[in-house]
């Protein structure tokens, strides 16, 4: 194992819960409910795509121009903004600071695989940016999770084969984006956990020693 590539939301920081209550008040505010059950599709999806799930659900796909959509995105991100605002080191989940300095210092590399456009912004005010050594821009990638594109991404960055990574997430469409790249895949905690190659219940379970123990090459 040559490098650990990280998911953000709901891997590194509880944002998970901020894009979901974001999400719950603008979808009310055009009359769709959504619960935490709903919420699991959400998960590791972009907002764009995201919004459209909601529209869907909600049974109103066609009722808003390109622009009202963009509008509606833009509203909500600004809801989620004011939400992270806040962010400090203290908001980094149970176990990861621990885990990032070791990583560093046995000398792993360690990727950004986030397809969250605040990614910068979120690993600032946690101040790990510079654990980072390959941070992908989702702006300039074809596909979301669950295609492989963004592990992928990420391991081109770090000049890393995809069977030398191990991918580390929470949500069902990004297990399925590591496992699809060919990297060793460690799920965390929610149900999506099932698919993957070492389930943890928590962060705080994830220590260089065990990911150690639990990795194995996946070439194909
Ligand atoms: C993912 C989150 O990490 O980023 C999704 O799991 C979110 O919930 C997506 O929609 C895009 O985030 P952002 O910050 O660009 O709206
Ligand atoms: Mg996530």
């Amino acid at each position: 194992m040559k490098a650990v590539i990280f998911d953000l939301d709901g891997v590194l920081t509880d944002t998970a819960k901020y894009h979901f209550e974001a999400w719950k008040n603008l979808a009310r505010s055009i009359g769709i409910e959504i619960d935490e059950t709903f919420n699991q599709h959400l998960l590791g999806i972009s907002r764009m795509e995201s919004l459209e799930l909601i529209l869907q659900f909600g049974g109103r796909s066609d009722d808003f121009s390109a622009l009202e959509k963009d509008e509606l995105a833009a509203r909500k991100n600004e809801a989620y903004r004011g939400l992270i605002s806040g962010m400090t080191p203290a908001d980094l989940l149970p176990g990861i600071g621990q885990f990032l300095r070791d990583l560093k210092e046995a000398g792993i590399k360690i990727g950004l695989a986030s397809a969250s456009r605040n990614g910068p912004f979120i690993l600032d005010s946690l101040q790990i940016t510079s654990f980072f050594d390959a941070i992908v821009d989702p702006a300039k990638l074809k596909k979301g999770k669950p295609d492989p594109e963004i592990f992928a991404a990420a391991a081109a960055q770090l000049k890393m084969r995809p069977a030398e990574c191990a991918g580390i997430e929470d949500a069902v469409a990004g297990i399925q984006a590591i496992n699809a790249a060919g990297m060793f895949s460690v799920g965390i905690a929610t149900p999506a956990a099932a698919a993957a190659d070492w389930r943890v219940a928590s962060t705080a379970e994830l220590t260089l020693e065990r990911l150690k123990q639990h990795f194995t090459r996946k070439d194909k």
